[in-house]
């Protein structure tokens, strides 16, 4: 096709390094979103063009500003961590260019810039519920654990918050650094505190570690339970944990285990694709996001135009393999279910099965 009958679609994540999990979940996503509804939209020919930020925010901004005035990419999308995603949204707002969020969770990421949507969800939306969760279920005690940066921060704040606010106490507020980090010191005063329970919030990637010393340091046989949001019992590697993570519940906004039609047929055909490779949240974030850049694509005629995409992205209502999901047009940001999930062993596999539902859960972050 001729060049300009192209529409590209600039996809930054990090195929490398520590988060290259989520950049393998999201472009494998990607890919099957595209070989399910065609690689032609609105009479545009879809280019996909993958760039490796190794994580790293300088570079994303790099890549960024590269894809955006050399190869003149009509959407941008991908950012498998907060820094990267707060690092493009310059580039993003003085090139009128939409950047599609599809991993990272931060709230305030949608506030950085008018031309941001986000597919993935947010940690204040997913937290809240466990502090709701853990009173009425015997834990009036809680040490939170989470990455010292945007994430972690929000699942602090909203957990604590609404902990305390239900009339449970929290006596320690800890912090690991993102990169490389070293869980066990905290581990070991957590065990000297003795909660009723632990809650953690790690990125994607990460959590098998955790639950891997967690075990070591016998916390589970001492009374005390591990709870968090859904990152830390990731579908990616879930399957791998052993025994440990057997009854840890979570709130989440998807489990591979979603027992609908919608998502049966997701992971399927993405386990097929991808040598039996489960899908997580991180690839329903990417496969969502592609759906949005489809949709925005043919409702605003297939011309291209940042305003025009921007536009038709907002308001969007559709289902999700994670349930029914809606682009707030006002926020730019998710609204969707978060579940309350506990780790089962089903025919010899640990999933994270659901038991409870909170509705269309808009970002808390938001409404102040
Ligand atoms: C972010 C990254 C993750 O891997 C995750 O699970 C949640 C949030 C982030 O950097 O925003």
């Amino acid at each position: 096709p001729a060049q300009d009958n192209v529409f590209k679609i600039g996809l930054i994540l990090p195929m490398t390094g520590q988060q290259a999990t989520t950049g393998r979940q999201i472009e494998a996503a990607a890919r099957l979103w595209m070989a399910q509804n065609g690689d032609t939209v609105a009479g545009r020919k879809i280019q996909l063009i993958v760039r490796d930020d190794t994580s790293l925010p300088d570079q994303t901004r790099r890549l960024a500003q590269e894809l955006v005035v050399n190869e003149k990419v009509n959407v941008l999308a991908g950012m498998g961590i907060t820094p990267s995603a707060l690092a493009v949204a310059p580039i993003a707002t003085q090139s009128k260019t939409p950047l599609v969020v599809m991993a990272a969770a931060t709230s305030s990421i949608t506030e950085a810039s008018p031309y941001i949507v986000r597919s993935s969800f947010t940690l204040p939306q997913v937290s809240v519920a466990m502090a709701d969760w853990a009173p009425k279920n015997g834990i009036k005690t809680v040490v939170t654990l989470v990455s010292d940066y945007g994430p972690g921060l929000d699942a602090e704040k909203y957990f604590s918050e609404r902990f305390a606010f239900n009339g449970g106490k929290v006596p320690e507020k800890l912090r690991v650094p993102l990169r490389n980090p070293d869980f066990a010191p905290f581990l070991q005063k957590v065990r000297d505190l003795k909660p009723d329970a632990l809650f953690v919030f790690v990125p994607s990637g990460a959590g098998a570690a955790v639950m891997k010393q967690f075990g070591e340091r016998g916390m589970d046989k001492a009374g005390i339970r591990l709870i968090g949001t859904g990152d830390v019992t990731d579908d990616d590697q879930l399957n791998d944990m052993g025994d440990v993570a057997l009854g840890v519940v979570t709130s989440h906004h998807y489990s591979a285990f979603h027992p609908s039609p919608a998502n049966k047929k997701f992971v399927a055909e993405f386990m097929k694709a991808n040598k039996n490779l489960r899908p997580n949240f991180m690839a329903v974030g990417g496969y969502d996001g592609m759906r949005v850049i489809y949709e925005a694509l043919k409702k605003s005629g297939g011309k291209g135009g940042g305003d025009a995409l921007l536009a038709a992205m907002k308001g969007q209502i559709f289902e999700s393999p994670r349930g029914p999901v809606f682009i707030d047009a006002q926020t730019r940001d998710i609204v969707q279910n978060v579940y309350l999930r506990k780790v089962e062993k089903k025919d010899g596999q640990l999933w994270n099965v659901e038991f409870d539902v909170i509705k269309d859960v808009k970002d808390p972050g938001k409404s102040k």
